[in-house]
């Protein structure tokens, strides 16, 4: 579903990142962890093309209207109701208002929301918020989601709360997802592969790890797994020697 091979990106002539090669194979939930600054973001941009890649390739074989974003900032606009908020992707997409508000009210009643329809984003919780923003990214249905750290900003209670629901979504929808996160243990209980970002300049990917929890994974659970502890241990190993290999290179 989406390619990348041997990806070097930079915002100048020097790459940040370098030789990248990852998978997102229909259905697979991938993540990719990494240090802050080591160019997570930078590959999401690339994937997304608003960076042009210095070398490599990326495939995606879907099209553009099948690709959903949920970032870290909500990109909710404030002087629009929850409601007209999740129907605008809808309208853009050329359904006629009512149309859209109905499926809007649809996605806002399956999360939870479907009394706030018509308050604005400054009159709803910062995990409400959330919500919002992820009925509007379940409403246009797509194929593969694309997600930068999307639920940073949250306590840890909703923080939990939200990715357990978004998690189920995914599975029942069979959504393809690439999730960029520096929680290790966030991307263990949600993933069918863990991709390991090494530190930059010219951060390159360190490791490779497949996640055999079964599925549907209840995300406090998978904490229980067998597997689990032995994988943290491997994922913050694979982190350290990353950090070691640029200390020694200064
Ligand atoms: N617009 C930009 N212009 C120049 N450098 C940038 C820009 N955005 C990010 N960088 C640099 O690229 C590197 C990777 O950034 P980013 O992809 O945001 O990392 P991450 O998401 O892993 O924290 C950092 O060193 C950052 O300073
Ligand atoms: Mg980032």
């Amino acid at each position: 579903m989406l390619r990348v091979r041997n990806l070097s990106v930079g915002y100048g002539a020097e790459p940040v990142l370098e030789g990248i090669d990852l998978e997102v194979k229909t259905g697979e939930f991938a993540s990719l962890i990494g240090p802050s600054g080591s160019g997570k973001t930078s590959v999401l941009r690339a994937v997304t093309r608003l960076l042009q890649p210095l070398a490599g390739s990326i495939e995606l074989d879907l099209e553009p209207n099948d690709i959903g974003f949920l970032f870290q900032d909500d990109a909710l606009l404030p002087w629009r109701t929850a409601r007209q908020n999740v129907a605008l992707g809808l309208r853009i997409r050329g359904n006629a208002v009512k149309e859209a508000e109905n499926v809007a009210d649809h996605w806002l009643g399956r999360l939870g929301l479907g009394v706030f329809g018509d308050r604005y984003p400054r009159q709803l919780s910062g995990g409400q918020r959330k919500r919002v923003a992820i009925a509007q990214v379940l409403a246009l249905r797509p194929k593969l989601l694309l997600m930068d750290e999307p639920f940073a900003s949250l306590d840890a209670i909703v923080r939990t709360r939200i990715t357990q629901e978004l998690l189920a979504w995914v599975e029942q929808e069979h959504m393809a997802v690439l999730l960029v996160t520096h929680d290790l243990e966030e991307a263990i209980s949600v993933s069918d592969v863990v991709y390991v970002l090494s530190q930059g300049p010219r951060a390159g990917i360190r490791a490779r790890h497949e996640i055999p929890i079964p599925r549907p994974r209840n995300l406090l659970e998978t904490r229980r797994d067998p597997c689990f502890a032995p994988l943290l241990t491997t994922l913050w190993d694979d982190l350290s020697a990353a950090s070691v290999t640029d200390d020694s290179t200064q």
